[in-house]
């Protein structure tokens, strides 16, 4: 698998590791003053100086998770430059360029369906309300790779628990933004817009499901998913949409973006399985961007003690 090396991006678009590095010593406050003072170095490296006192009003430090692995951590610039998101293209490369157009602020999530608390919450609310936790989780491609990534986020359960779900509620929908001129590839019928995804409710107050609002100890990168999105460790990496603009409870299983695509290919579950091929290639094995030699792939991912007994009974090979 390649990747693209950073000589082939321009520089102007990327926001290099290393300041979302001096942003988290902004958010903690004190070497804001040591970074100015040391002058053109770290004023250079900023992106700008709203998005700085954005993230230091907004991303709280992160705490440590026990849900964490210990596994070593992709590089930043291989979870920033090697991404799936087809509103900015269908290949690997382009998000990162391309989802610079994407206005994350303002931004609001609307809350409907079956639940007491119907409402549309500022992004300020979910970074106001909730701390911030580090929960570095493997992430495993349907296609075939994988990644360890540092996420800063909150649990989903939290958030679902102040909305408070009507007892009808069975199933959470997750819709992406929809802006054809914004994100270029809504243009093209590659896929039906918005991207839509979904889980069981059960499946959603697990601790292990998270929303993401950063990366890396700073804000979510646009071509990550920013200004908020999913994280479903056990599920292939689908599951976890990006730029979410709506959540709605439900009570039938709702259409997923894939699913619609290519039913026989992508199921509604989802769960990293080793033992379900997909119908073009195997699922056993995976590759570690940045690893040479291929790993094997773990049932759930390799949080089956999390997750397993949300499947008991269920034969996974018919509901994939
Ligand atoms: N969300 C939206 N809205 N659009 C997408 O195309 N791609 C999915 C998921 N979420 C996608 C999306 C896929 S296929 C993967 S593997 C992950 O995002 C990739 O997340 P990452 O770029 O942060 O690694």
């Amino acid at each position: 698998m390649l990747i693209k090396k950073k000589s082939d991006i321009p520089s102007s678009e990327i926001t290099p590791q290393e300041t979302y590095f001096n942003r988290r010593e902004f958010m903690i406050g004190a070497a804001a003053a040591a970074a100015i003072a040391t002058g053109a170095r770290y004023v250079g490296e900023m992106a700008s100086p709203s998005q700085v006192v954005h993230a230091e009003n907004k991303l709280n430090v992160a705490s440590k998770s026990p849900f964490s692995t210990t596994e070593a951590q992709t590089p930043y610039n291989d979870i920033t430059n090697y991404n799936n998101y087809y509103e900015f293209g269908t290949d690997k490369y382009s998000p990162a360029k391309l989802a610079q157009t994407l206005q994350t602020r303002p931004w609001t999530v609307e809350v409907d369906g079956l639940v007491k608390k119907k409402k549309t919450y500022d992004i300020d609310y979910f970074l106001k309300t909730f701390s911030i936790e580090e929960r570095i989780y493997r992430l495993r491609c349907v296609e075939g790779w994988s990644m360890v990534i540092p996420w800063d986020g909150f649990p989903l359960s939290s958030f679902l628990k102040q909305v408070e779900p009507a007892s009808k509620a069975k199933f959470v929908k997750f819709t992406t933004k929809y802006d054809p001129r914004e994100m270029p590839g809504q243009r093209y019928g590659v896929l039906d817009w918005p991207y839509v995804e979904g889980l069981r409710l059960d499946e959603a107050m697990n601790p292990l499901a998270i929303l993401a609002v950063g990366l890396y100890g700073g804000e979510l990168p646009k071509q990550d998913g920013a200004p908020i999105r999913l994280v479903v460790p056990w599920k292939y990496g689908f599951k976890s949409i990006k730029s979410i603009v709506k959540i709605s409870l439900v009570d039938k299983q709702p259409p997923t973006t894939w699913n619609m695509a290519a039913p026989n290919e992508y199921g509604f579950y989802s769960n990293v399985n080793p033992n379900v091929d997909h119908p073009r290639w195997s699922q056993k094995k995976e590759r570690r961007i940045g690893e040479f030699f291929k790993r094997d792939t773990l049932m759930f991912n390799g949080y089956g003690d999390q997750v397993a007994s949300l499947y008991n009974g269920m034969d996974l090979k018919k509901y994939f």
